[in-house]
């Protein structure tokens, strides 16, 4: 197990936040092997309503995987990949929002990830990934919308979960897929290969 820190740009103090972290065991996916502990800073609006300062959520590691390069992203620009494995439920986009985000890389940390099926009901979500205003949705199943800003959290609609994040690193110029924050639609566990 390792922790990694992939706090929002807003601070404990800009939220007015006093509490503490605490382990959220209803999201204690079966990751299996590879699994860390990712820190999460919850925004002030769900921390009014009895939220937490932070919140840990478990991230599915996996061999890197290049996706892209920091040079050639223009805000707005998306990327279609497969990761963590070659399957259909496993297409994500990786998406410049042009603004910091939670977990995001590269100069602005505004550069994330996202697996592109809703978590209700598997509504495809490819090609409703918006910089402007940083969301993925609305689906076109049951219109539910969710922040690409704030590690893919509901914002409206019929989905509990939020959008499974592939987490990202960057080496020199290039982007690379590290692991996956979130049980993938479909799957049971993000870590039994579905095409083995
Ligand atoms: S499948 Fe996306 S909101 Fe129902």
């Amino acid at each position: 197990m390792s922790e990694h820190d992939l706090t929002t740009p807003q601070t404990e103090e800009s939220c007015g936040a006093t509490d503490t972290g605490f382990q959220v065991s209803r999201r204690q996916f079966l990751f299996g092997t590879g699994a860390a502990i990712t820190l999460l800073s919850m925004p002030g609006w769900m921390r009014g309503r009895g939220m937490p300062a932070r919140v840990y959520a478990q991230t599915a590691e996996f061999e890197r995987k290049r996706i892209a390069s920091v040079s050639e992203l223009k805000t707005g620009d998306t990327v279609a990949f497969n990761y963590p494995w070659d399957h259909p439920n496993a297409a994500n986009f990786l998406i410049k929002l042009g603004k910091p985000a939670g977990g995001g890389v590269g100069p602005e940390n505004d550069i994330v990830a996202f697996n592109s099926f809703c978590t209700h009901q598997g509504g495809p979500l490819a090609g409703k990934f918006q910089a402007d205003p940083g969301v993925a949705g609305p689906c076109p199943l049951h219109w539910t919308t969710f922040d690409l800003t704030r590690h893919g959290m509901v914002v409206s609609g019929h989905a509990t979960l939020g959008l499974p994040q592939i987490t990202l690193e960057v080496d020199g110029d290039d982007i690379y897929a590290t692991g996956v924050m979130g049980l993938i639609f479909g799957y049971y566990d993000n870590s039994v290969d579905p095409t083995a």
